[in-house]
Formats: C-alpha cells, structure tokens, sequence
C-alpha cells in the first residue's frame, strides 16, 4: 500500500475469564506494544486499541466453576487483565470491554446492516440439546472425542490439542459440559454468515494481493480453510449472556449474537470509545482507505481475524486488515503452556513476584520484554525457560548493553570532567569512522525489520550495535591512553574522540531500544539529561545527539541479573502449582468413581453374586453403628456430601458420593452403619476416613443400613 495516513493497531481481546499468561503476552500484545511504539516515534497518527472478551461461552462456563455470575467474572477479570498489561508497558491507547452499551450498539447496528442486505441466511437446523439442563449446547457446552486427534474433551468450536476448528456435529461421543448427560437434537433457527459466497474475493485478497507480505503460517492457514472448502457459519447462539439480537428481528428473542460474531467488532466500539474520550473523529480509522488496520493475534485466531472478520468488515463497508501478524506457541520448561494444567507463568504472578518486589520495578518489566522478544516464536514453536531468562539477562543486557552504557559513562565522568567530549574530526580512523557508519546503518536494518513483523531480529540488532560499541572501546582503549597523557598530551584528542563515539551511540541505543525497553530508554535519558523527545524515530541513526560540552549525569543500573536462587524458586513454584492441580483433577476424577462404585455396590446386591470368602475375611471388616451429626455438599462436586459421623469414642469425617440422594439437613441424626478401617482416601481435597453401607433398591434409590432400634453409638456389627 502507498504510505499510510493512519494506523489502527489492534490486539486479540482477552476473554476476561482468568488470568492471561506471559505466552499471551508474547503473542498479541508485545509485539503490537512494539510496533506502536515505533510507529509513535516516528510521530505517525495511530491508535492502539484492545479490550477484554467478555462475552461467549468461556465467561459463563468460569462463572459455573467459581459459583458465580457471569457478570462478576468478567468484572474481576477485566480489573486484573487491564492493570497486568498496562504494569507490562503495554501501552493501549484504550483498553475496553465489549460489555459497554457502545460495544452492545455498534455490534448491533453491524448485525443489522448484513441482516438488511441480505448478506445473513435464516435457518432452522437440528442442534444438540441437553433436557436436563434445558439448553442448546454449542462451542465450549459440548465436549466429546475429536474426530481428528482423538483428544477426549475437544470443546464444539475446537480441539485445544490439536487446533482443529470443529462443530458440535463432528464430536464423537458427544456430552454436555453441563450435566455430563448425552445430549438429544433440537430443533432452533439461526442466523447464518455464508462464507461460501466469498470464496474467491477471499483466494485474491490473501493468496494472490497478500502472498508476500502475510507470513507463511498465516498464508497456509488460510489456504487449507479455503481448499476444504468454506460452509455458512451461525451467528448466533441461543443464550442468555451476551448481545441480545436487535429487537425488531423476527424470531430473534432469547437469542444472542455468537460471541466471535461480537468480539472483533469490539475493535470498532473501542475505536469510538477513544475518539470520544480524545475529542477525535474516529470514522477515517475505519472508513477510509489510507488507514493501515493490522490485527496482531495469538496462532488459534488466524481464521477469525484473516477470513471471518474481513468478509463481516467487506459487507460492512470497512477497511480490510492491512496484515494479521501471528505467531506459533511459546512452550514453557518442555511443556505446552497451559493456565488450566497450572504450567504457565501468569503475567499476575509475574508481576508480583519480580516487578512489585524491591529489586524489581521497571528494569523488571524491561527484562521480560526483552527475553520474551528474544524467544519470540515468530517462525517455529519456542521456549521459556528461567535459567534462559537468566542467561539472557545476563549475557545480553547486563553484560553487553548495561555494561556498554555503564562503561561510556563512568569514562566520561573519569576521563572527560562529566561532559560529552568534542570531536577531533582531523584524527577520525578507520575505526571511528566504521562504528559511526554502522550507527547511521542500524536505523535501516531496524526499520526494515519492524516494518516486516520481525521484532525478535530488530531487538537483536540493538543489542549487536551495543556488542560493536562494547569492541570498538576494547579496541581503542582510552583508559590505557589516560596512563600516558603526562608524556602524550595529545591523547587526550583520542580519549575524547573515543568517548565521544561512545555516548553518541548511547544516545543512539536509547532511541533504539524504546520501541522494545522503553524504561530502560527513558532512564537512559534521564541520565544524559536529554527529554523523551530525543527518542523520536527521526533521530535514529544521528552522530550528533548529544552536544559537546554538555554535562551528564551518573550512570544508573540498568538491568540487574537474575538470581540463581530465584530460577530454582520459579521452576519449584511452577512444578508445585502444577502438581496441585493435577492431584485436584485426580481427586476428582477419584470422588467420581468411588461414587459410581458405591452406587453400584450398592445395586450389586440383589443383582450378582460375588466369589466366596471365609469367616477371616469378613473379620478383618470393622463394622461400626453411627449416628451423622452433620453434613454439607462438598463445593463444586455434585455427588459428594461431607459427613461428621459420632462413632462414640470418636467424630469421623466421610466423604460419600450420596449427595444425589439425600438433602444433607434431612440425614442429620440418622444411624448409620460404617466401615471403619478403610485406608483413608482424599476427595477434593477432603480426608475420607470410612464408608457408609448403603443398599440400593429397584428403581436405583440409596437407604442407609442401621440397626432397626437405636443403639448405642460404636456398636460393633458382625
Ligand atoms: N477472546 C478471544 C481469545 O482469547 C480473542 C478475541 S479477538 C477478537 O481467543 F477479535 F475477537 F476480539
Ligand atoms: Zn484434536
């Protein structure tokens, strides 16, 4: 495209529905915060804009976990999402919420608008349905087998295994996320977007107008969605949190707008929310051609952002994303990143365990910007590990930028009096005159680099200039000339000329890193006494940034290493957390089956005999009467109570999967009986320390076995 009037740079929505992990971050979020800072540095008129997903499937289904409202969810989330970022330097110029009633109107009128022209389908359809719940089941409230990689809880909308996108019909063994139940069919109306119509503006616009500038992963994405051939996708979803259809659509109530159909629209509403706030006219940035719209998004969005959403921005009459940057997965110490298998490093914890500590603060954010974007998965999968956090921290900024910056200064203040020296311009070498060029050079490679999307090469060549800096100093060595000035006055023309390179390049690296450090950049301007605006882009690249004469401050630290101590602290707190949560799982998937089992033993009794055993055998069975004096549903397990039984020299806690039978207020009191050396077991996190015997009748009801008048609280059975 020929030069742009405006940019409007966007990152994927979070889903406001847990907190979001430093993968994320290095996804859709650090490398748009980049990008935007480059283009701000070069004064250009642009708009960053995000915001929290608060719609959809992920929300209310969080809200069930937490036993809570979806309005609450997303209410915390939104909080901790918001405030994480902009702690990470992600410098949003808004960051919005597609639960505002401006987000509510304009993904509205947007609907209308297709529904009007006859760019929507009507139709009725058989859907899953789950009776006992009384709803459709669609996207993350259906789970089954995939039918692609076998993975047993693939969601409706997709396999999170294997990335495959899927539909609810395409699950095998389907099951309802709410009540585990085999869902029946249904018959519902929906709206429909029929990409099919589109096919071959879609093979054009990004197989043909953008096979050079799109990356390969994006491209080929995008090709086998459109070689499969593309289907008419619903809209809609018979739901009760989200966008309600627009009143005046027939047969739309009870209905919402399908939550991928709302969220990238949230990309408009956050537009208008900010020329409001900002007293801006915000229709050029989605109505005119000049406008560079870039999407950056994580790898699972490609689809959404380069198929979905242009055809919606095509028939709308908006601009069409100019590129949708992606990259692959960031892997985490060998393992696939994951918040819900507890192997993932929370931007929150992130935050609190290095930025809001004492040696922490920004040179902290700094530092995991700039591994996160040294390890950048642009082209391959990548990995995080802490020691390589270390290690980069280390050799790269601590050794090579912090030390070069460090050294220029302390030789200033040592060999020049604390000011920027002048330059003997007659006694320039070769050497001099290389390192000058390549100061001027860098701003090319950089820009070229930023421009392409390639953020992991463009930080790399920052921190080589700084290497060069770090050589060119060995090389000339003023601190050995300043030995001999009694005897070779003259030198102190070397030393300055030196010194001179050296705190122009400073400058230099300040105006380079902002894009990527930029507190690192500011406190480097703070030291050279200079204003931010010396950051700006058009100084990039300049010898004479800093003038001769001018004093400067002391050096200040940088970057500070990583302990060793906190990489073992990090890997530990990682393996631990995950391990929680795996046991948690277990536990549960444990209280399940001992529940399945107690039932079913209990049925067994009348139905099947079990093998012969001896007197001994049944001996070593502790059988004891007991009365419940208190019991309570055990939180988020649907089939457990937790009991306090009075075996009368003692108070046992049991955990017994009864819970579908019994109103814990109405068994108060009851005998039981009780087997009472069963080797304790955990459920959910609760010790179980005995059995209760239930029998079971006919039609599958539990009653308690007890004696037929009241004895005496650990009365033996036998
Ligand atoms: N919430 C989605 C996710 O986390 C991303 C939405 S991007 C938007 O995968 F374009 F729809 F906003
Ligand atoms: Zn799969």
């Amino acid at each position: 495209m020929t030069e742009p009037k405006r940019y409007l740079i966007t990152s994927a929505l979070p889903y406001a529905n847990g907190p979001k992990h430093i993968g994320h971050l290095a996804g859709a979020y650090l490398p748009a915060d980049i990008y935007v800072r480059y283009l701000r540095a070069q004064k250009k008129d642009v708009v960053y804009v995000c915001g929290s997903d608060e719609h959809g499937a992920a929300i209310t289904i969080q809200a069930m976990k937490e036993n809570t409202t979806p309005r609450a969810i997303v209410d915390k989330y939104h909080a901790m999402l918001k405030s994480n970022m902009a702690d990470l330097g992600i410098s949003f110029d808004i960051y919005h919420r597609t639960s505002e009633p401006i987000h509510h109107e304009t993904a509205r009128e947007f609907f209308t608008y297709l529904n009007d022209n006859g760019d929507l389908e009507v139709k009725e359809t058989e859907q899953y349905f789950d009776e006992e719940a009384n709803t459709f089941l669609a996207d993350r409230y259906i789970v089954g087998t995939c039918p692609v990689c076998g993975n047993e809880n693939a969601y409706g909308d997709q396999c999170e295994r294997c990335g495959t996108s899927l539909s609810p019909e395409e699950l095998i063994n389907p099951r309802s996320t709410l009540s585990g139940n085999a869902p029946i069919k249904k018959a519902t109306k929906h709206w429909y977007l029929p990409l099919n119509r589109h096919e071959d503006f879609l093979r054009q616009w990004i197989l043909t107008d953008h096979k050079d500038d799109w990356k390969a992963n994006v491209l080929g994405q995008c090709k086998s969605w459109l070689d499969a051939g593309l289907m008419p996708r619903a809209v809609t979803r018979d739901l009760d949190w989200g966008i309600a259809l627009p009143q005046n659509v027939e047969g739309g109530k009870g209905k919402v707008l399908y939550v991928w159909f709302d969220a990238p629209i949230g990309y408009i509403s956050a537009t208008k929310q900010w020329a409001l706030d900002n007293d801006k006219d915000w229709k050029p940035y989605w109505y005119n051609e000049d406008t560079k719209l870039v999407h950056f998004i994580g790898k699972d969005n490609i689809v959404f952002h380069a198929i979905i959403f242009p055809v919606m921005l095509k028939l709308h009459g908006n601009v069409l994303p100019d590129n949708v940057p992606s990259n692959e997965f960031m892997n985490l110490e060998g393992d696939k990143m994951s918040t819900s298998r507890g192997w993932s490093i929370e931007m929150d914890d992130y935050i609190n365990d290095f930025v809001k500590k004492e040696n922490g603060g920004d040179q902290m954010v700094d530092a995991l910007r700039y591994y996160l974007t040294a390890i950048a998965p642009e082209t391959k999968d990548s990995e995080f590990t802490w020691k390589g956090f270390q290690d980069a921290v280390k050799g790269e900024l601590v050794d090579v930028f912090g030390n070069f910056v460090n050294r220029a200064f302390v030789l200033m203040h040592k060999l020049c009096k604390g000011k920027v020296p002048p330059l003997h311009a007659a006694l320039l070498d070769e050497t001099d005159k290389a390192l000058l060029e390549e100061i001027a050079q860098t701003k090319v490679t950089i820009s070229g680099l930023l421009e392409t999307y390639k953020f992991r090469d463009a930080q790399y060549e920052v921190i080589d200039l700084a290497r060069k800096g770090n050589k060119y100093m060995q090389e000339k060595q003023p601190w050995i000339v300043a030995k001999s000035l009694e005897t070779n006055p003259a030198g102190q023309q070397l030393i300055d000329n030196c010194l001179h390179i050296c705190l122009q390049l400073t400058a230099n690296l300040a105006v380079y890193i902002n894009p990527f450090l930029p507190h690192a950049a500011k406190k480097m301007c703070y030291m050279m006494k200079v204003v931010d605006k010396m950051l700006d882009w058009s100084n990039a690249g300049k010898p004479n940034l800093l003038s001769v004469g001018y004093s400067l401050r002391e050096p200040q630290l940088l970057f500070r290493k990583i302990e060793d101590s906190e990489v073992t602290e990090q890997v530990e707190k990682l393996k631990i957390k995950s391990e929680k949560i795996k046991m948690e799982k277990e536990n549960k998937e444990a209280a399940e089956k001992v529940s399945a089992a107690e039932t079913a033993a209990a049925g067994e009794v009348t139905e099947t005999k079990k093998p012969e055993i001896n007197f001994e055998d049944f001996a070593k069975i502790d059988l004891k009467v007991g009365t419940i004096i208190a019991a309570e549903k055990v939180a988020k397990a649907d089939k457990l109570l937790k009991l306090e039984v009075d075996l009368g020299v003692e108070v046992r806690t049991i955990v017994s999967g009864i819970a579908m039978h019994f109103d814990p207020s109405a068994i108060v009191g009851k005998q039981v009986t009780v087997v009472t050396n069963l080797a304790p077991r955990k459920m959910r996190g609760i010790e179980s320390n005995g059995m209760i015997l239930m029998a079971e009748d006919a039609d599958g009801k539990l009653k308690f076995v007890n004696p037929d008048e009241a004895v005496k609280n650990g009365s033996g059975v036998s």
